[in-house]
């Protein structure tokens, strides 16, 4: 793959800029930079591997040389389209599953706020980050990391929760190119219905663990148990407590695990 096949390959979507890299520290960081020089909606930065892929709260995203993919969409707002950074983390994810679903079969579902599980693994992250011009977002950069080979997956001793590859749950090689422009069609997709409340029924029908007890783990507080209820128009998380309450979470730095497997 080089910058010019990649513009070739993806000629008839309405993309930006496409440049594509073997080696990039983050695509994230690589789209920001190219939002503040100016690069137009939906510019595309992709690269092969990544040395320094980041995930939220600056932990780290593997992604290895020929196996993954690692891409970052830089959206911009207008004005008839406000944007905001947990809707657009919706849209990455929803652009997976509907994808994973629709093309190959697999009953991807999204771990709020950011992951793509299939069979109780991890095989996709979001990582959206926005430039603000006061309280507005200038531009945002809308980044996705896809396990697609099954080396593509760390060790399992590196991580707090189970991971998978498209390749081990569709058991045959899939083509990382291909897999790319279909997520990149759901995304333009589903990108005018962003601020519609369809977006948010469809998110919601796609949650994992919907129903069930979870538990919301947060730094420097104690962790929170509740039922799955769904989410509300800005994208928070409704769960209902033992007490019957109703509470809502922001994304922030929110880690979810499921208590209940029934
Ligand atoms: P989790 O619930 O998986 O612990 P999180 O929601 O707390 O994740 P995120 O910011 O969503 O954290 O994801 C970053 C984490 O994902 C990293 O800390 C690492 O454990 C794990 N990770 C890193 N690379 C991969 C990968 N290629 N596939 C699956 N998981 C990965
Ligand atoms: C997560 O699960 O925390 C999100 C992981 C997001 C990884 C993608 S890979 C492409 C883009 N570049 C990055 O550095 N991160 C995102």
């Amino acid at each position: 793959m080089d910058t010019n096949f990649l513009q070739e390959y993806l000629a008839d979507l309405p993309l930006g800029q496409v440049v594509f890299f073997p080696v990039l520290g983050s695509t994230n960081t690589e789209g920001k930079q190219r939002a503040e020089e100016g690069a137009p909606h939906l510019s595309l930065v992709a690269a092969d591997e990544q040395t320094a892929g980041r995930g939220r709260m600056d932990r780290s995203w593997y992604s290895p040389t020929g196996a993954a993919l690692a891409f970052s969409l830089v959206i911009r707002p207008d004005q008839n389209r406000a944007i905001s950074t947990a809707r657009l983390t919706g849209l990455g994810a929803l652009a997976v599953c509907d994808i994973l679903q629709s093309g190959y079969g697999l009953p991807a579902k999204i771990k709020w706020p950011n992951d793509v599980l299939v069979s109780g693994g991890k095989l996709a992250g979001v990582l959206v980050e926005a430039q603000w011009q006061g309280d507005e977002i200038h531009s945002a950069v809308l980044g996705i990391g896809i396990n697609v080979a099954r080396k593509s997956v760390p060790s399992q001793g590196e991580l707090d929760f189970p991971a998978t590859s498209v390749e081990s749950v569709f058991e045959a090689p899939v083509d990382r190119w291909l897999l790319l422009k279909q997520v990149l069609g759901a995304l333009l997709t589903r990108l005018p219905q962003l601020d519609q409340d369809r977006f948010i029924d469809d998110w919601q029908s796609n949650l994992a663990y919907r129903g069930k007890t979870v538990q919301i783990l947060r730094d420097g507080a104690e962790p929170e148990i509740g039922r799955i209820q769904g989410l509300n128009h800005a994208g928070y998380l409704r769960l209902s407590s033992p007490g019957g309450e109703e509470k809502l979470f922001q994304s922030g730095d929110v880690k979810l695990r499921q208590v209940d497997r029934t």
